[in-house]
């Protein structure tokens, strides 16, 4: 992470009229939460995720996903947020960004104190009804899981509870179009912790009029970057937000 980096990333938040930001797992893995993709420690490098937190499963086999992946889910909401989310939710506050995307589930922006967020793989506070469409707290599919209800059924029309998250084979919600149309009226994108290898998400740079990269490790829209800082996400954010301030 060089300086040179750190003050062009300033200028270029500095002259932005409209900014949003894009974030991934690796700005939570300060919070405990391991990414999908970092050798030895990502989730994928141990589980097939197709094996467990795919569409198919969840219809297929439903022991399997709420015995093996409805767990992993679980895992990530019980995290809390690192100086990366407040520093963004500052940043925020102060109007050097106008919104973050998120590929996360995890609820640390909500929790940080962001305030428009656009979720676009859904989130672990919710759940709904595959047939009426009624949105529930995940607790009341966590409870009906423990009591060995699986799949869980919906209390109004006896449909099939599911979480809301985009699982592998599932469409995106609409928050990802509104993202689309965010950051094409945007003047600046910054992309925080992601390998920036699952699509659609990963078209969203090519759509950016100035793109900054905080990424520990490649990913892959390095080349179309115009500042590109290889550190960690909180200390990187936290120095960012410093000179926003002193300036
Ligand atoms: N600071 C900065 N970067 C970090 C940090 C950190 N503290 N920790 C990890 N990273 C980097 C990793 O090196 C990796 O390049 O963050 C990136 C995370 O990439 P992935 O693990 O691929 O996660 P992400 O890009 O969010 O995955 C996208 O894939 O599995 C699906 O639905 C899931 O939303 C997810 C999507």
């Amino acid at each position: 992470m060089s300086l040179g980096d750190i003050d062009k990333a300033v200028r270029l938040i500095k002259d932005s009229s409209k900014t949003m930001v894009l974030t991934g797992a690796g700005i939570s893995t300060e919070s405990g939460i391991p990414d999908f993709r970092s050798p030895n420690t990502g989730l994928w490098e141990n589980v097939d995720p197709m094996e467990v937190l795919s569409r198919d499963v969840l219809n297929r086999d439903p022991e399997r996903f709420y015995k093996k992946g409805f767990n992993i889910l679980l895992d990530m909401t019980h995290a809390e947020p690192n100086k990366a989310h407040l520093a963004l939710a500052e940043m925020e506050k102060l109007g050097y960004i106008n919104g973050i995307i998120t590929q996360n589930i995890d609820n640390l922006h909500y929790k940080a104190g962001s305030k428009y967020i656009l979720e676009v793989h859904g989130n672990t506070r919710e759940g709904y009804c595959t047939s009426c469409g009624k949105v529930v707290d995940l607790n009341v599919l966590i409870e009906k899981v423990n009591n060995e209800e699986i799949p869980p059924i919906c209390d109004s029309c006896s449909g099939i509870l599911r979480p809301n998250v985009v699982l592998f084979g599932d469409m995106l919600p609409e928050e990802f179009n509104i993202a689309v149309r965010e950051v094409e009226t945007s003047d600046l994108l910054i992309v925080i912790g992601s390998s920036l290898m699952v699509a659609p998400v990963n078209y969203l740079p090519q759509f950016a009029k100035k793109l900054i990269i905080i990424n520990k490790g490649p990913t892959a829209m390095d080349g179309i970057a115009d500042v590109r800082i290889e550190g960690k996400a909180g200390d990187t954010l936290d120095i960012i937000l410093e000179k926003l301030i002193e300036d």
